[in-house]
């Protein structure tokens, strides 16, 4: 059979059992017995639990968890529990954070957790009008949201405000109507999503036009949070400093440098977003933008010299929760939650900021000193020894050899590997 010409159309498959699928994936991938065996492999994450996270499951994928020790955050120590496949991530950020634990260690600020339900609505016959008549009907609007969720009022939270803005489109005038919530611990994308249609009928009741979209914006400018650290110059010398100072001011003026610089604030924090299963994409999607929110596209941290000191100034929308959603259900989660021993949603997203400023002092500080690959060639270096089949001290002996040779492949540690191993058996 010309596997080009195969149907993926494949109908009820989101009603099979994990059996049925996996038989029929591995005709379809042409997967060993071993390879089935290994999909079958649930590890820490039950099957059930699993479907109830995702749909049409055939197995989990395991990425490494690992914890960045040294951090302080406010006064307190954290153990950081993180995700990632990038080798270095953690090691970078564990090292950073030792330059960081003066006096009460890096310092974070979060705003409220005021998170953004939009409701668009279009055929208005008289939007500007509107939109006047919508903020006199705030009370009820916010009313009538909050009677969709009486538990988060009751604690304090709820919908606390409106925004109405008139724009233009292509398709004519559109009522952009924001509703500010206090979701308090929940990363409240749900919470807002209700909210939105509860009140979208009134909305259109008042603006006379039809409510197109009700959904949460991910555009969480009412939920920043601020991480600062101040590195006394005598420790990392001044030539260090200048240069981090100067690449602060490149990323400033240069967009392909800034997007590089903000991916590496995100690698730190997006790690722990993985760790404690938040919604990642949103706070990726909500970084950029608010990266780009002056029209042009910026870093998300500073760094500059100040009287003796490197002082770095990270800003970021984080929308976390320590409560509901995947964060409950995984029980990974729930115990890297356990291990970041937060007890809200605003302390875990200063803990995040915090990491993400010590990720960006690490990588700069490498990019400005030994260069990024050096750190890098030796994990690679590692990576593909334990690859060659070599573990333990061997894989190191093999990775170290690679590097100090500069041939770092993965054919290069095969024959390391057995030279090595020829070696051992002849003594
Ligand atoms: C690599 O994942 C991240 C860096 O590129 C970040 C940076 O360049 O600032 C090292």
């Amino acid at each position: 059979m010309d596997l080009d010409q195969r149907s993926s159309r494949i109908p009820g498959f989101y009603n099979m059992s994990i059996e049925e699928r996996l038989k029929m994936i591995k005709e379809w991938g042409n997967l060993t017995d071993d390879e089935l065996a290994l999909l079958k492999n649930f590890g820490n994450l039950d099957p059930s639990i699993a479907s109830c996270i995702s749909e049409n499951i055939i197995g989990v994928m395991c990425y490494p968890l690992s914890i960045a020790p040294n951090f302080k955050v406010n006064g307190k120590d954290y153990l950081i529990p993180m995700v990632t496949e990038e080798p270095s991530v953690v090691a970078a950020a564990s090292n950073a954070a030792r330059f960081m634990r003066k006096d009460e260690g890096i310092k974070a600020l979060s705003d409220k957790q005021y998170m953004i339900a939009q409701i668009h609505v279009m055929k208005s016959p008289t939007p500007r009008y509107s939109a006047l008549e919508l903020l006199l009907h705030k009370d009820e609007i916010l009313e009538l949201a909050n009677s969709t969720n009486k538990t988060l009022v009751s604690l304090g939270g709820g919908a606390k405000d409106i925004e109405v803005r008139v724009l233009e489109t292509r398709r004519g005038p559109v009522l952009s109507v924001l509703l500010i919530v206090d979701v308090l611990d929940a990363m409240g994308a749900n919470t807002v999503n209700t909210m939105a249609e509860a009140v979208a009928p009134f909305i259109e009741k008042i603006t006379g036009g039809e409510a197109r979209l009700k959904i949460v914006s991910n555009y969480a400018i009412y939920r920043l949070s601020r991480s600062w650290v101040k590195i006394p110059i005598d420790e990392i010398g001044q030539d260090v400093a200048e240069k981090i100072a100067d690449a602060s001011a490149i990323a400033e003026v240069d967009i392909f440098r800034a997007v590089t610089h903000n991916k590496g604030i995100l690698n730190g924090i997006i790690a722990v977003a993985l760790a404690t299963a938040q919604d990642h994409r949103a706070i990726e999607a909500g970084a950029h933008a608010y990266a780009a929110r002056s029209g042009s596209y910026k870093p998300l941290s500073t760094w500059n010299i100040e009287n003796g000191y490197l002082i770095g100034i990270l800003e970021i929308p984080l929308q976390v929760g320590t409560i509901g959603g995947t964060t409950k259900t995984h029980p990974v989660a729930r115990i890297a939650l356990k291990i970041l021993n937060v007890k809200t949603a605003k302390e875990l997203a200063e803990v995040m900021a915090a990491v993400g400023i010590a990720q960006n002092f690490a990588a700069l500080k490498a990019l400005v000193t030994t260069g990024i690959q050096a750190g890098h060639m030796k994990l690679h270096a590692r990576n593909l020894a334990m690859m060659a089949g070599a573990s333990g001290e061997l894989a190191d002996m093999i990775a170290e050899t690679m590097v100090k040779e500069g041939k770092i492949s993965f054919d290069y540690a095969k024959e390391l590997l057995k030279r090595f191993t020829r070696g051992n058996s002849n003594s």
